[in-house]
């Protein structure tokens, strides 16, 4: 049985809000968005639209960023990309994920880009996964917390299936396979 989480109009009282709170605490300063492919598109793009509301100078980049196999983490990250150096000087990074769930994708990334040179990193995610984390960080920024179940819809998928809904769901056990 479907078990919606969060509706459309959940998902955009959630996104104005982070986004609200992002901006409150960016004033002034330009920000790079740096999305992690392929979970956060729908929500970096609402996210974007939100944000346009604030008075901020914007900057928008991606990350191919991988870990899960199925419904399990694999515990091994993988960025496959790498950004030219030119996009660090003056802005302040802000990592956008999907979900923060062992919370080793945000880390391995942060990382990445502090080796790269990024002054100031923070970190925003849409939901995070209650008792999950295997990491000491915490998001900056963090929409809702959930319970420990295997969701899709609004980007999250699984096995590349699901990202086009517009809401959030818990995938049934029949719908694995
Ligand atoms: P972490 O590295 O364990 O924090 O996992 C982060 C990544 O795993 C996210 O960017 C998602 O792509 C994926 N992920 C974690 N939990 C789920 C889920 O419940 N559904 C779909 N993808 C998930
Ligand atoms: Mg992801």
């Amino acid at each position: 049985m479907t078990q919606t989480l969060y509706s459309e109009n959940d998902l955009k009282k959630v996104v104005a809000e982070l986004a609200a709170a992002i901006a409150a605490d960016s004033c002034g300063r330009k920000l790079l968005l740096l999305g992690l492919l392929k979970g956060c598109q729908p929500f970096l793009a609402d996210l974007c639209r939100e944000l346009s509301r604030h008075q901020l100078v914007l900057e928008v980049e991606y990350l191919q960023v991988s870990s899960y196999v199925g419904t399990a983490s694999s515990g091994q990250v993988t960025i496959s990309q790498v950004l030219p150096d030119s996009l660090w000087p003056g802005c302040d990074v802000i990592v956008v994920d999907d979900i923060f769930d062992t919370g080793l994708t945000l880390k391995s990334v942060v990382a990445h880009l502090c080796e790269k040179g990024a002054e100031k990193v923070r970190t925003c995610v849409l939901l995070r996964k209650e008792g999950c984390s295997r990491v000491e960080m915490e998001p900056d920024y963090c929409g809702a917390v959930i319970p420990d179940a295997f969701i899709v819809g609004y980007g999250l998928d699984y096995n590349e299936q699901y990202r086009e809904l517009p809401y959030i769901k818990i995938l049934a056990e029949d719908e694995q396979n």
